[in-house]
């Protein structure tokens, strides 16, 4: 019966290639697509950077079933995308197939955009079930602190999972009314466990920080879906610079006790008046892509009462000479303000000042001189110069009448620099060629440079 014989031998070829078709699939499912394209090393052991490859995986899949608004954040996974984005270049993969979550490093950082968020109970809890460990950092709520209240709310600023050895930080960025982005900084306190990650390896939380508010791009990484910042060289120079003050509500209080607010419509009017035009010098600036700060009395009275000194009648700031451009005039011109004068020149001194509704807006160019840096001043019926020096300061971020602004890091001591140790008492009567703690006479001006160094409009 040769013809049975051939449909029944067909048969069990159909069926066992079908059993066998499936055997592959189940397989298929349950390692390689879990594992991705590496299940097990040539050992049978999970190399480290596999086991960071799978602690990221089941992060971000609860990420995912969650909804978590998380973009990767770690400095260098970045700094490596951003490289291969620009020149390809060849790097030393310790791992071809976790080549950018894999760092090296024991710690991956991702930010979520907290204002976007609520916490899910059900999220930290498969997070357990997953085996990560968690710990929790708060602080309380600079949202609420004004000078009226000082907040008591906590809210979380970090959390660290961890898994196998493993740290996942997740940085909370709360959107703050100076539309920018903040994050707290990482205090443990005394009950938690001081080594549950390598702290002092962390990219966030030494101190507080400041972001301008970004976009952000789903890419896949090592075949993984993430979120990053569209702009990755951009994020990771503003992460350099991110440090952020809080300003002293507590002390500013106090003052404000000593000293209370002038509230009368002068004052009112000023610093209406006031925050337009500092408004308007961010904006000029930021379009030049010139960094400032806050200087004089501008800076003293957010340093001293997180807010503009009603009878200072200007606005200060500071900016590096190195960051001069010739077409500063030209912008400031364009916004609306008007030259009032100009004092020196790009080699020495410089000083400009403009008007607007009539509040004076002071630009101080700073220059370096060794292991200081200096402003200049020029009497303009004499001619006579001037110099203040102060101890060198790097910037930070600061706020002030809702707005993001730079402040010297070293705010006592550039503050103490300039108004002597009574920087606390206000004064009323100040003159800038006498009263600065830190002004030293500087020579006159050649009659034949005049023409250029003293320029009033
Ligand atoms: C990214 O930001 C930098 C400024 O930090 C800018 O110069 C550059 O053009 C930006 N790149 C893109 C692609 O927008």
């Amino acid at each position: 019966m040769p013809r049975v014989n051939r449909t029944a031998v067909l048969s069990l070829l159909i069926v066992s290639s079908s059993v066998f078709l499936l055997f592959q699939l189940y397989y298929y499912r349950k390692y390689v697509s879990k594992a991705g394209p590496h299940i097990l090393s040539r050992t049978g052991h999970l190399t480290s950077s596999e086991i960071q490859w799978q602690t990221v995986r089941i992060f971000l899949a609860l990420v995912r079933h969650y909804r978590l608004p998380v973009f990767l954040a770690d400095t260098a996974a970045l700094t490596l995308l951003s490289q291969d984005a620009l020149q390809h270049r060849e790097r030393l993969v310790q791992d071809p197939h976790c080549s950018f979550l894999c760092t090296g490093r024991p710690i991956i950082s991702f930010a979520l955009l907290a204002n976007a968020w609520k916490l899910d109970a059900g999220f930290l809890s498969a997070a357990e079930q997953k085996g990560f460990e968690l710990l929790q950092l708060r602080g309380t709520d600079p949202r609420l602190a004004s000078l009226d209240t000082l907040s008591g709310v906590e809210i979380p600023l970090h959390f660290l999972f961890r898994l196998h050895g493993y740290i996942i930080q997740v940085v909370f960025l709360y959107e703050r009314s100076g539309n920018y982005l903040w994050h707290g900084p990482l205090r443990l306190k005394p009950n938690m466990d001081r080594s549950f990650a390598p702290f002092l390896m962390l990219d966030y939380g030494r101190h507080a920080g400041a972001y301008d508010r970004l976009e952000l791009v789903l890419t896949v990484l090592d075949g993984l879906d993430v979120r990053v910042p569209r702009n990755v060289s951009r994020f990771l120079t503003e992460q350099q610079h991110s440090h952020f003050l809080e300003c002293h509500y507590r002390d500013a209080r106090n003052f404000l006790q000593l000293y209370p607010d002038d509230t009368s419509p002068a004052a009112v009017d000023f610093r209406r008046k006031a925050k337009s035009l500092l408004r308007l010098a961010a904006q000029t600036l930021a379009q030049l892509n010139i960094p400032f700060w806050l200087s004089s009395g501008t800076c003293l009275g957010w340093f001293r009462q997180c807010n503009i000194i009603s009878f200072s009648r200007d606005v200060d700031i500071g900016i590096f000479i190195t960051d001069f451009r010739s077409n500063i005039v030209a912008a400031f011109r364009d916004a609306g303000l008007s030259l009032k004068h100009k004092f020196g020149k790009v080699e020495d001194s410089l000083e400009l000042s403009f008007l607007s509704d009539d509040v004076k807006l002071d630009i101080f160019f700073f220059y370096k001189d060794g292991d200081v840096l200096w402003n200049g001043g020029t009497q303009a019926k004499s001619g006579k110069k001037f110099k203040y020096v102060f101890p060198q300061f790097s910037l930070c971020w600061a706020e002030l009448l809702e707005m993001k602004v730079r402040v010297p890091c070293e705010t006592l001591d550039y503050v103490r620099a300039n108004y002597g140790p009574s920087w606390s008492i206000p004064v009323m009567s100040w003159d800038w060629k006498s009263s600065p703690s830190n002004v030293q006479e500087n020579g006159v001006w050649p009659p034949t440079e005049w023409a250029d160094v003293i320029q009033v409009y």
